[in-house]
C-alpha cells in the first residue's frame, strides 16, 4: 500500500497525499512517525523498494523520489533502512552507491547479492549489511555454505507462494561427506 502512494501512476490523488514527491511520501512518513511514536525509532524498520514494478506500478522519478524519502527517514533518525535494489536495476542509478550516499553508508541492501558482491559491498563500505532472500530459501544452511565454499542450490520458482506441502523445507542441506 505504501508503495502505491509513492507511485507516479497508481497514486492519482489530488489532495495532500498525491502529486508532488513531498505529497507522495507523506503517507509512508506519517505511518513511520506513528509507529516510532508508539515503539521508538530503535525498534522501527522500513523496507524501501526504489523503482518497484509489481502490479504495474510506475515510479518515473526514482532518484529524486528516493533522495527525498531517504533524507526524510534519516532526519527521523530511523536506523538502517532496508533497501531492495531489484527494481531500479535498469534505471540510470547505481542503487547501492545512491542509497548509501543518501544514508551515510548505513543501509541494509538486498537484491541479487551473492558472496562475492556482498564481500565487495562490505569492503567498499557500500552497505552496513546485506540480506538474502532466494538463496536462503534453497539453502537453509546458507551461512555454512558461504563459510565452506559449498555450491549453492537454485530455487524452484514454481514453489514460490505455493500452498502445497512441497515448499521451502524440501531443499536438502549440503552434505560434505
Ligand atoms: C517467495 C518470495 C516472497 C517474498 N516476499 C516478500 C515480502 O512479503 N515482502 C518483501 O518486502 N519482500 C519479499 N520478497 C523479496 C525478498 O525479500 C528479497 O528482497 C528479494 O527476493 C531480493 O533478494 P534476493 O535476490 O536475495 O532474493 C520475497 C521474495 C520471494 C522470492
Amino acid at each position: 500500500m505504501l508503495q502505491q502512494f509513492l507511485s507516479s501512476n497508481v497514486n492519482q490523488r489530488t489532495d495532500a497525499y498525491g502529486g508532488s514527491i513531498e505529497n507522495r511520501v507523506r503517507m509512508p512518513l506519517e505511518m513511520m512517525d506513528a509507529i516510532m511514536a508508539e515503539v521508538g525509532a530503535d525498534k522501527t524498520g522500513v523496507r524501501v523498494n526504489p523503482g518497484h514494478t509489481f502490479n504495474e506500478l510506475v515510479e518515473n522519478d526514482v532518484p529524486e523520489l528516493y533522495a527525498h524519502y531517504l533524507e526524510e527517514l534519516q532526519t527521523r533518525r530511523l536506523p538502517s533502512p532496508h533497501v531492495v535494489r531489484l527494481f531500479a536495476n535498469d534505471s540510470a542509478i547505481d542503487l547501492e552507491a545512491f542509497a548509501n550516499q543518501q544514508y551515510n553508508g548505513n543501509t541494509m541492501m538486498s537484491g541479487d547479492y551473492n558472496l562475492a558482491s556482498t564481500t565487495k559491498a562490505d569492503a567498499e563500505r557500500r552497505a552496513a549489511a546485506v540480506a538474502f532472500g532466494k538463496p536462503h530459501i534453497s539453502n537453509r544452511d546458507l551461512a555454512e555454505r558461504f563459510k565452506t565454499g559449498g555450491p549453492l542450490a537454485e530455487c524452484d520458482e514454481a514453489t514460490f507462494y505455493a500452498p502445497g506441502p512441497k515448499v521451502y523445507i524440501d531443499y536438502p542441506r549440503y552434505e560434505t561427506k
